[in-house]
């Protein structure tokens, strides 16, 4: 690899940011297709964000991911969002064209296309989405925009689930439950697909979310956690004759749009799934 005078600068702002595998798959797509750019890990505290995206605007860097915790907070830098990120009130990736920044999400349509890959039709299917954090704002978005009959939202703290139904509620049917036993058995008989977007199954002993023999046969369950591949959710589902989709799809092709944002070149997705595959499960 030839770094030179004309090599552009990419990036990605968080905190933490070691964890993010961001670096490793852009930079994977940048060497695949040829083209003359890096992408570099910014651990930014929240009050150097401003600083930081103003200086990632001087030095002219070409665009960068955003992710926790700034996918808000970032906004109030920026130049102009584009209708998804407007509307989630969450960006996680910046273009700079001369000194312009555009704020895009691209978590939804991410997911939406892990979706697609898989088969998996969304048009009239009745969710049942597990969680009301950043991660469902654009999960729970992205299944409206999809076509979905209803949606509903089931989330530990009550309070926290009506504020993702109300926003979510602009764009199509959507519920709010809490997180009871009861509840999730009378939801699941009617739900053709269940989402978990909460951490739960991200951590070895983790309690389950819910009585996971309560899931019918058959139906598809996916989880946005990618590590491990197979959570225990996952693993009953799979029991149960279920289609289980897990978080890689959405974490590749959430990258693979911003790649096209950027270069306005198609990104190499099998290859880039190739190589987080490769770091993530040996
Ligand atoms: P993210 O941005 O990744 O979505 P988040 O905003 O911290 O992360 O949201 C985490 C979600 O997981 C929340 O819906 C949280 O439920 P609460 O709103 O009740 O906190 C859910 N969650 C985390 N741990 C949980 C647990 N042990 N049981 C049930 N839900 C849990």
């Amino acid at each position: 690899m030839k770094l030179t005078g004309k090599t552009a600068v990419y990036g990605i702002i968080g905190h933490p940011v070691k964890h993010s595998l961001s670096p490793l798959m852009q930079t994977a797509a940048f060497r695949a297709l040829g083209i003359d750019a890096v992408y570099v890990p910014f651990d930014v505290a929240p009050e150097n964000l401003g600083d930081a995206v103003n200086g990632l605007r001087a030095l002219n860097v070409k665009g960068f991911n955003v992710t926790v915790p700034h996918k808000e907070g970032v906004i109030e830098y920026l130049d102009f969002l584009d209708e998804d990120a407007e509307f989630l009130g969450a960006v996680n990736t910046v273009k700079n064209e001369d000194g312009q920044l555009t704020g895009y999400n691209t978590d939804a349509d991410g997911f939406l296309q892990s979706l697609i890959e898989e088969g998996i039709e969304l048009e009239g299917k009745r969710i049942t989405m597990f969680g009301a954090g950043g991660a469902a704002r654009a999960v729970g978005y992205a299944v409206l925009k999809g076509g979905a009959k209803f949606l509903n939202v089931v989330n530990r703290s009550f309070s926290k689930g009506k504020v993702v139904g109300e926003l979510l509620g602009k764009r199509g049917n959507v519920l709010v439950f809490p997180l009871k036993e009861t509840t999730v058995a009378t939801l699941l008989k009617d739900t053709d697909i269940v989402i978990n977007t909460t951490s739960v199954g991200m951590k070895p002993g983790d309690p389950p979310l819910f009585d996971y023999s309560l899931i019918p046969e058959g139906i598809t369950v996916v989880d946005i956690i990618y590590n491990p591949a197979e959570t225990p959710l996952l693993k009953a589902a799979k029991e149960k004759g279920c289609k289980i989709v897990n978080g890689l799809g959405m974490l590749i092709h959430q990258g693979a749009i911003a790649f096209k944002i950027w270069t306005g070149k198609e990104a190499p997705v099998e290859f880039m799934r190739r190589i987080v595959e490769e770091e993530l499960y040996g």
